[in-house]
């Protein structure tokens, strides 16, 4: 059952637009979703669970002090009569929307491209692949016509090259590279904004609650610290996310932006090395579950 109400005017960079955040109820959705309200955008937040769609609308609201700066709708991107929906929801809400992200994302167990369960690899396929298509085409149809918005596909590991034992993941984020760069060149000049965006490293449960098949778990170990050294609270890149949806891109498509610098990673993980020195915590907790293989390893090196 849908709610209505219309976009709440509030002061900000995004004031008066609307933005639909998949994957918006934790970890980097979440975090640019409550950005652009901060930033005085209408957000319709949506992951496959009902009941963090709701929580994390709510949490946005608290965070905004406005009632009905969020709306939280179910929808698997991976169905498109459910990215449909979403697109639906937005505007039977808001009467449009401005600003979609890409951002749903799932990775399979890290191992090699055999040893992974084939429904890991579909799953992997049917969000970060299906999803952003699914994702694009419906605001490209509603953002076209009307010659304004944004369209914000989420990048990752893997979007500019192999990524071993990730190849599910990477595969897909190279995919969704590709095609954001494609769709961006073929609409420039319509005023519609297409945009990959890499946020970089982040602690997030994507992370922390890693899988592994059984046997590559002892490979991750280093990522605790790597994750501590170099890996940023999602609010970071939600903020150049912010910027991208901005008027200050306005005129601009095809950005391909990385939330990092060499320089800029470097400064990072020299102030956590030393606030680890100095006792202000240590590597960062990981909970990895393994499977077992779905295919022959043979001599490969664990
Ligand atoms: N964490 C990192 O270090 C990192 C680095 C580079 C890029 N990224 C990318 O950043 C994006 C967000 O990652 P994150 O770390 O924030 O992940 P996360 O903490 O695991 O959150 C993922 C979000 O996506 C939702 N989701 C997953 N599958 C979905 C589906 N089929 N349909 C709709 N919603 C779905 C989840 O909610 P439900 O489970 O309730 O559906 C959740 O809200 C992903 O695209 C990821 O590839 C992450």
């Amino acid at each position: 059952m849908l709610e209505t109400g219309a976009a709440t005017q509030a002061p900000g960079i995004l004031a008066g637009k609307v933005a639909v955040v998949t994957g918006g109820t934790r970890g980097l959705g979440l975090a640019i979703a409550t950005a652009f309200a901060a930033n005085g955008a209408s957000v319709v937040v949506a992951s496959r669970t009902h009941a963090a769609a709701v929580g994390a609308a709510q949490l946005i609201d608290a965070h905004t002090g406005r009632s009905n700066a969020a709306f939280g709708v179910q929808a698997d991107v991976g169905r498109r009569d459910a990215v449909d929906g979403l697109a639906s929801a937005a505007v039977e809400r808001h009467g449009r929307f401005d600003i979609w992200v890409n951002n749903a994302g799932v990775s399979a167990p890290y191992g090699p491209a055999g040893a992974i369960e084939p429904e890991a690899f579909e799953s992997v396929t049917r969000t970060n692949v299906l999803g952003t298509y699914y994702g694009t085409f419906a605001a490209l149809r509603h953002l076209v016509p009307r010659g304004v918005g944004r369209i914000i596909n989420i990048l990752g590991r893997g979007d500019r090259g192999p990524a071993p034992f990730l190849a599910p993941y990477g595969a897909s984020k190279a995919w969704a590279r590709a095609f954001t760069l494609a769709t961006a060149n073929e609409y420039r000049g319509t005023g519609v904004g297409v945009h990959a965006f890499n946020p970089g490293l982040m602690r997030t449960d994507f992370m922390t609650g890693s899988q592994a098949v059984a046997g590559f778990e002892a490979r991750l170990r280093p990522l605790r610290v790597i994750l501590r050294l170099i890996g940023t609270d999602p609010k970071v890149p939600a903020r150049k996310a912010v910027w991208l949806a901005s008027s200050a891109t306005d005129g601009q498509t095809g950005l391909d932006i990385a939330n990092f610098s060499r320089v800029g990673l470097l400064a990072h993980a020299v102030r956590e090395g030393v606030g680890w020195l100095r006792g202000r915590g240590g590597p960062i907790e990981m909970a990895v579950t393994t499977v077992p293989p779905a295919g022959p390893i043979g001599r490969l090196a664990r």
